[in-house]
């Protein structure tokens, strides 16, 4: 692999990113490959401070869209530099669970912010580092929030996981619109099916990318 390969995971809350990223991630080290794993909002020292920022259940600061949607470019453009272009410069498989296009679904489609203005400001946090495959779990959020409550119980103490189920039928509408507009780099999971499954067509649907990819290279 002369220059290396970027792969996101998108989908709204328990749609199974994380659990996904952590299975295909010791898969791959397995084989051999030299792969860095990420996650979003975070992944560097800044990026960490945002996360605890963004995630506090204190009302009293909870930001306004519009700042909140800062705070994530803020955490993602130092992601880029920092780590992923780098890491891509040495040829490895970097991973990232979320990435530009919770962006567009959570702050644009779901919170209504313009996408005219969303897209450019996206555009300057991330420059060129556009992933070459992104993996959308398609989930019923009712299901996801399911999920969530089994992982936590009954109270969740995330910010985000306190919105109701049609802010995450919005999220869900605006990944798969997403998806359409870039068929080429996105892959949609159907993420009610089990883990296994889900894993085991992940896994096959990255192996021929990356087929596609290097004979175009
Ligand atoms: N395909 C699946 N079937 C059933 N349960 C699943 C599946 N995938 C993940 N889970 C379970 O659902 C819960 C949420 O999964 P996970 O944390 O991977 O989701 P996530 O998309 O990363 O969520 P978040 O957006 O909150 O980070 C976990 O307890 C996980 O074990
Ligand atoms: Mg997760």
């Amino acid at each position: 692999m002369k220059r290396g390969i970027f792969v996101t995971f998108e989908g709204s809350e328990g749609a199974g990113k994380s659990t996904q990223v952590s299975l295909l991630t010791e898969r791959l080290r397995k084989l051999g490959l030299p792969v860095l794993t990420l996650r979003e909002p975070g992944g560097t020292e800044l990026g960490e401070e945002i996360r605890l920022l963004i995630r506090r259940v204190d009302f009293a600061i909870a930001p306004c869209a519009e700042a909140e949607l800062l705070l994530f470019l803020a955490s993602r453009a130092q992601l880029v530099r920092e780590k992923i272009l780098p890491a891509i410069h040495d040829g490895m498989l970097v991973i990232c669970d979320r990435y530009c296009d919770s962006t567009i679904a959570y702050q644009g489609a779901a919170r209504s912010l313009s996408l005219e203005k969303i897209g450019p400001i996206n555009a300057f946090a991330v420059g060129k580092c556009i992933p070459n495959i992104t993996f959308l779990l398609d989930l019923d959020p009712a299901e996801g929030l399911r999920r969530i409550h089994l992982r936590h119980g009954k109270e969740s103490d995330d910010r985000m996981e306190r919105e109701s189920v049609a802010f995450f039928e919005k999220v869900r509408a605006g990944y798969l619109n997403l998806a359409k507009r870039e068929p080429d780099r996105f892959a949609v999971l159907d993420a009610h099916k089990s883990i296994e499954t889900v894993h085991g067509e992940i896994y096959d649907l990255l192996c021929q990318r990356l087929g596609d990819l290097m004979e175009s290279n």
